[in-house]
């Protein structure tokens, strides 16, 4: 159904809980030497999603390069009385555009429920940030066959995120699948197994909004991505980028993830 020429590849860094303010630059500098050429090569789009402490540090570091800065989660409103919440209107201010919502952690670590994460992205959304939203089943339901029903469950939070569906909101959104039992394990989804539930996203949105937002929107996977791996993964039609953890934290290791994703996304291409 894709034309794979038309979705901009992106590749996202999720530091997690790690690394200290003043790490930050030297990453950043570190990162943009190492890509600095291809982006004048090729189109695609490179996220960093430090610890929401270190996003003005990171913004600062990023100004005037083609890398954008994403914060971990946002709160559900610009302001209130919501104790510990980072409003998505203050992560605007400090020029963040994306957000991750819904990560696996924020799930079993922290129970966020899916209604919770629709109010997340429908906040997001209205302060105007981009969002990548995170789906993923747990080993439990993979091995009892329930994959394609918990991902599919999950994919209706997009319904109760009110708004998310009109398709110019449609396309701020980068869905996320991250196999649950692959996050920090070690132990990657096979290309074949991403492909498959990518697939079944497409299709989904394809049915529930229309062929074409399906087309234009991007599915990127997580979960033990490393430099080894991203090449076969990306090579998947359905694969848009990659949502990378622990690899991500070394910007040596993240850009040989990137160029061999791009290498197997971009036949051809001078990488
Ligand atoms: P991992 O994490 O690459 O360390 O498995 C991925 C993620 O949690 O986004």
């Amino acid at each position: 159904m894709s034309s794979v020429v038309t979705r901009v590849p992106v590749f996202a860094a999720n530091w997690k809980m790690n690394k200290l303010v003043r790490e930050a630059p030297e990453y950043v500098e570190r990162l943009n030497a190492l890509l600095g050429e291809l982006y004048s090569a090729l189109s695609f789009e490179v996220l960093i999603a430090p610890p929401a402490t270190h996003i003005q540090s990171v913004s600062a570091s990023l100004q005037g390069l083609p890398i954008k800065v994403a914060a971990q989660n946002c709160g559900t409103a610009r302001a209130g009385a919501f104790t510990g919440e980072i409003s998505p209107a203050v992560l605007k201010e400090l020029a963040c555009q994306w957000v991750i919502l819904g990560h696996s952690e924020r799930r079993h670590i922290f129970n966020e429920e899916d209604s919770l994460i629709a109010s997340r992205l429908r906040a997001a959304l209205e302060e105007g940030l981009n969002a990548v939203v995170c789906v993923g089943e747990v080993l439990q339901d993979r091995k009892a066959g329930k994959t394609f029903k918990v991902i599919e469950s999950q994919l209706a939070l997009f319904n109760s995120a009110k708004g998310a569906f009109q398709p110019s909101l449609l396309r701020r959104v980068v869905v996320a699948y991250e196999p649950v039992w692959a996050i920090g394990t070690g132990e990657n989804a096979t290309p074949q197994e991403a492909q498959e539930v990518h697939a079944f996203i497409r299709n989904w949105l394809s049915e529930k909004v229309s062929p074409e937002e399906a087309t234009a929107v991007r599915v990127v996977y997580g979960g033990s991505v490393k430099a080894e791996n991203s090449g076969q993964i990306m090579a998947q039609k359905d694969v848009d980028g990659l949502l990378v953890g622990g690899a991500s934290l070394d910007p040596n290791t993240f850009a040989a993830i990137i160029k061999n994703g791009l290498k197997t996304r971009l036949p051809g291409a001078p990488i």
